[in-house]
């Protein structure tokens, strides 16, 4: 099939590669020069495991190629991704301009039937809208298009994976036949496909993100509960998460959650909500337990070092979470803006996200390793929980650093075996 992808962020570069995998002819296309310039010489503007290695296949088998021409490319598809960003507003409404700036360049570019796909993350009736903005946009010319919901629910790090063995395929099209169309895209992966309504499709992707945003509140709090009552958490979590009903995953404490998605999409989700008339105060609740995650956190290396001023404290992982440089909503930036306000110097090390990290941190100490970050430190705080995290050595750690104390927010480590080595240790929701 020839598809266009427009937008070569992380869902259409993500979408862009594998579907030309799996034997389409993709056209992603993007308004960002520099940008297609950049996928055109073979480098990704993005850290994602696999991705390169992917593009770069497909590009020479000639089935994946990259350019600016979004109405060439139109022209010549016969199904159109929109992957292009949704950021949040200040009253967390979505800001839908580049969903709306895509729906009318499609409308300029229509020359026969077209199926057009949000793949964007966009609150319930955006799909209304791109019909309306192509249609307004054309006039009654008499060429013919559908618009689809199709949302994906890659997680960055392991998207490669996500995309080609998903849980499930969401597809909501205004009629079956529309819906097969999308359906002989995605047979070859396997997937349970669930066809509904456009609506419901654009619904399930926030229920979805909102859920686990939830599941991840509620562990930090009953998280808190344990630090007060000198429970584990790490038992807690494991025996709730063995209840089939309940599930095991995103019930780890810890730093709460931060990224691209669950931030912005819950409280999307909130506002779309409210101006239907439902009050989400079940959401509303997520997002605070979520906002004081990084006070708590910071509040036991106050109790730990009263005076902060320069005090020099390493941190272990900048990116919001492994397996990315991504730097949005990444709780480095809460937690280090915190303790420089207090005076603390600090070093870092991330293992990727030390370029993204820069421009946004410019005035903190960049180390080469985690042994360089511990040099002289009164504490080392993990902030990401990287594998090479995991191994450390421990004995030299506790050599270089000035005084031996770990604040661990992503319960990494094993609290006896730190205190083996004679560190402090301080974790989340374990005594
Ligand atoms: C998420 C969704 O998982 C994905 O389906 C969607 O399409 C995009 O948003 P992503 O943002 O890549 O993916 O990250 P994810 O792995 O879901 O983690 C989100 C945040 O929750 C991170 O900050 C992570 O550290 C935190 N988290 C996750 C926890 O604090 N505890 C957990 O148990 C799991």
């Amino acid at each position: 099939m020839r598809i266009c992808v427009i937008g070569s962020g992380y869902v259409g570069l993500v979408t862009a590669a594998v579907f030309s995998d799996l034997g389409n002819e993709v056209e992603c296309v993007d308004i960002d020069g520099a940008k297609v310039e950049k996928l055109n010489a073979g480098k990704m503007p993005i850290y994602e495991p696999g991705l390169e290695e992917i593009v770069a296949r497909n590009v020479k088998q000639n089935r994946l190629s990259f350019s600016t021409e979004v109405d060439a490319a139109v022209t010549r598809s016969e199904i159109i991704f929109i992957c292009v960003g949704t950021p949040a507003m200040e009253n967390g409404q979505t800001d839908l301009s580049y969903v709306t700036a895509a729906a009318k360049t499609i409308a300029g570019s229509l020359n026969g039937y077209k199926i057009v796909v949000n793949k964007s993350t966009v609150p319930v009736g955006t799909g209304d809208l791109v019909r309306r903005v192509i249609t307004e946009a054309h006039g009654n010319s008499g060429r013919d298009f559908d618009v689809v919901s199709n949302p994906e629910f890659l997680r960055e790090g392991q998207a490669i994976a996500d995309a080609l063995k998903p849980d499930r395929i969401i597809v909501g099209a205004p009629s079956k036949k529309v819906a097969m169309k999308l359906l002989e895209l995605y047979a070859t992966l396997g997937a349970p496909i669930i066809i509904t309504d456009v609506q419901s499709a654009e619904l399930i992707k926030y229920a979805s993100n909102a859920f686990l945003a939830m599941k991840i509140s509620f562990i930090n709090q009953v998280a808190d509960i344990c630090e007060e009552a000198g429970a584990n958490i790490i038992d807690v979590s494991k025996a709730l998460g063995l209840d089939k009903r309940i599930g095991g995953m995103f019930l780890n404490a810890g730093l709460g959650y931060g990224g691209s998605c669950f931030p912005k999409d819950v409280l999307s989700l909130i506002h779309s909500s409210g101006e239907l008339g439902i009050d989400f105060g079940l959401l509303k609740e997520v997002v605070n337990v979520n906002n004081n995650r990084i006070d708590r956190f910071v509040g036991k290396i106050h109790n730990r070092f009263p005076e902060m001023k320069d005090r020099v404290i390493g941190i272990l992982g900048l990116a919001f979470k492994p397996e990315t440089d991504d730097m949005r909503d990444a709780k480095s930036i809460a937690i280090i803006n915190s303790l420089v306000s207090v005076g603390a110097k600090i070093k870092a090390y991330d293992p990727v996200a030390m370029d993204s990290a820069r421009s946004i941190l410019p005035d903190i100490t960049y180390c080469q390793s985690p042994y360089e970050t511990a040099e002289g430190a009164d504490a080392i705080v993990i902030v990401t929980e990287w594998r090479a995290f995991q191994q450390l050595d421990l004995e030299k750690i506790r050599g270089l650093m000035k005084t031996p104390v770990i604040f661990d927010g992503r319960n990494m480590y094993n609290p006896e075996r730190k205190r083996s080595f004679g560190f402090e240790y301080y974790s989340v929701g374990r005594p």
